[in-house]
């Protein structure tokens, strides 16, 4: 079997890479994440270690600006074969010369029912501040425009009277944790040329 390639972009925890690294153990997961790339140190790069996957670091101190960081990003990308990539906690935004090497073949995960609270590192917090009765979390497509590409899934998470950011950011979590590897089984069932 062949199994899709994924590059996922890191910038935290790397809780939802470790839920994608869990599930490609299993050798029928049609996908398998072949690098992770990060932003700056983060504790996801240690979680990669651990599995054995090709990590590294691309600082933007260590570039003369953000489009020339992005484009060797992508290269690396390209050098490793990816397919598919996957931002998963990724907190900087990717330049258009980026997107447009991987357009329609670059998701991200993130912690709100998309279009509720985009464009916000504050999802879960506002969501909360807010009061709405559910919030969630959403794959989606990444474009040019933040947290505005289509939506492919999303899971809800119903919000309580006792709710703290906490407690409802460990909710959104389990509920990314489950999301997106099933996204991503979902997507390797598609054929996504590798980019030219
Ligand atoms: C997740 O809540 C995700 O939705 C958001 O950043 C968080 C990353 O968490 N984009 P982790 O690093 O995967 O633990």
């Amino acid at each position: 079997m062949s199994r899709l390639r994924v590059g996922v972009l890191v910038s935290g925890e790397g809780s939802n890479l470790q839920a994608l690294l869990t599930a490609t153990r299993d050798p029928m997961y049609p996908a398998r994440v072949v690098v992770v790339l990060a932003n700056h140190d983060c504790p996801a790069l240690e979680r990669a270690r651990k599995a054995g996957v090709t990590r590294a670091v691309f600082r933007l101190a260590d570039y003369p600006d953000r489009k020339t960081r992005d484009l060797e990003m992508a290269k690396s990308l390209r050098f490793h074969g990816v397919e598919l990539v996957v931002c998963a906690g990724y907190d900087a935004i990717l330049v258009p010369a980026f997107t447009r090497q991987f357009a329609g073949r670059i998701i991200n995960i993130h912690p709100s029912l998309l279009p509720a609270f985009s464009g916000t590192m504050d999802a879960v917090e506002k969501a909360l501040q807010s009061g709405v009765p559910e919030t969630g979390c959403t794959v989606h497509i990444v474009t040019d425009e933040v947290d505005a590409g289509p939506v492919i899934a999303q899971r809800r998470v119903t919000i309580g009277p006792d709710d703290t950011v906490e407690t409802l950011r460990t909710r959104i979590h389990e509920e990314e944790h489950i999301l997106l590897p099933v996204v991503v089984r979902r997507l390797a069932g598609q054929v996504l040329p590798l980019p030219v």
